[in-house]
C-alpha cells in the first residue's frame, strides 16, 4: 500500500491509473477508522482495480473547535488496517496540501447544496455541510474517482453529496453502503471511542429505541411514533436527545403522514455525556 502525503503525488499516480483503464475507488474518511470504514474499503476493492482512501480531519467541517480538537485519530492502527483491507493508496494529507493557501488564504466557493442541507445537522451544526462539501469536491478533484463510497449512518450528508456533485458537475457513482454496528445494536463511530465504559453501556439504547418505535409506528401517527422516541431516549439518563425528524428519504424534509412518501427515515442525534452520536432507521420502503 502507498502512503502518499502530497496532493500533486496523488494526481500523478491516479492520473497513471487512469491512462491504463484501471477504474478508481475512493473512500474518503476522517481516520480512526472501524469496521464500518473498512466494510466501504472492502466494497471498493471488490468493485475498482484501485481503491484510494484519504485519512483527512477536515476542519472546514467543525463548527466546534472542542469537537475538532478531540477528535480521536490514530494514524498508524489506520494505515494496518487499510493495508489489511486491500487499500491500493492511503492520501493522509496535511491542511495545505489539501487547501492551498492554508485555512486563512484558501478559495472560497459556496455550494449550492439544496434544502436537503438546510434541516437535521444543517440547523444544528452551520457551515458544516459547506465544509464537507468543499472537502469532498476537493478531493475529488485529486482523486477523479469512478465511485465513491459512503456510509449510511450519515445518511444525510450522503444527499447532500449527492446535491453537490449534480450541482458541481462532477462525474462520480456515490454508492451508499449499509450501516455496521455492534453486537448490542450501537451503530460504529469513530466517536464511540470517546465513551465512557458508562456511557458505552447506554449508547445502545439508540438503536433499541428506534428499532422498536418501526413496530410502534405500524399502527401510530407520525407525532406519536415521534414523541415516543423522544420521550424514552430523554429519560435515559445521560442520554439527551438533540433532534430527532421523520423525513422524506429523498429529500430530507419532514413528513407528517406515513403515505406521504413511499420512502421514510428517521434521523436522530443524541448527546450521551458530551459525546454526539448520529444514527437513523427505515420505517417505509424497499430499500430498509
Ligand atoms: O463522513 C466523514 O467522515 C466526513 O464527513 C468526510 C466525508 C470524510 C469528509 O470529511
Amino acid at each position: 500500500m502507498m502512503i502518499v502525503r502530497t496532493a500533486a503525488e496523488l494526481e500523478a499516480i491516479t492520473a497513471r491509473e487512469r491512462r491504463n483503464g484501471h477504474s478508481i475507488g475512493f473512500v474518503p474518511t476522517m481516520g480512526a477508522l472501524h469496521a464500518g470504514h473498512i466494510s466501504l474499503v472492502e466494497r471498493a476493492v471488490a468493485d475498482n482495480a484501485f481503491t484510494v482512501v484519504s485519512v483527512f480531519v477536515n476542519p472546514t467541517q467543525f463548527n466546534n473547535p472542542t469537537d475538532l480538537a478531540t477528535y480521536p485519530r490514530d494514524e498508524e492502527a489506520d494505515i494496518r488496517l487499510l493495508a489489511r483491507a486491500g487499500t491500493d493508496l492511503v492520501f493522509m494529507p496535511s491542511v495545505e496540501e489539501v487547501y492551498p493557501g492554508g485555512l486563512e488564504g484558501r478559495k472560497r466557493h459556496e455550494f449550492a447544496l439544496g434544502s436537503a442541507a438546510e434541516v437535521m445537522e444543517g440547523k444544528f451544526r452551520p457551515g458544516h455541510f459547506q465544509g464537507v462539501a468543499e472537502v469532498v469536491s476537493r478531493l475529488f478533484e485529486l482523486v477523479r474517482p469512478d465511485r465513491a463510497y459512503f456510509g449510511e449512518k450519515d445518511f444525510q450528508q450522503i444527499a447532500v453529496i449527492r446535491n453537490m456533485v449534480a450541482s458541481e458537475g462532477i462525474k462520480v457513482d456515490i454508492v451508499a453502503c449499509p450501516i455496521k454496528r455492534a453486537d448490542d445494536g450501537l451503530a460504529l463511530s469513530s466517536r464511540n471511542a470517546l465513551l465512557t465504559p458508562e456511557q458505552r453501556a447506554i449508547a445502545p439504547e439508540i438503536h433499541r429505541t428506534l428499532a422498536e418505535s418501526v413496530k410502534y409506528a405500524a399502527d401510530h401517527s407520525v407525532r406519536a411514533t415521534h414523541d415516543t422516541v423522544v420521550e424514552q431516549l430523554d429519560a435515559v439518563p445521560g442520554l439527551e436527545v438533540e433532534y430527532f425528524e421523520i423525513v422524506d428519504a429523498r429529500t430530507l424534509q419532514p413528513v407528517e403522514e406515513w403515505d406521504e412518501a413511499p420512502w421514510i427515515v428517521g434521523c436522530i442525534t443524541v448527546y450521551c455525556g458530551n459525546v454526539r452520536l448520529i444514527d437513523n432507521i427505515c420505517y417505509k420502503q424497499e430499500p430498509c
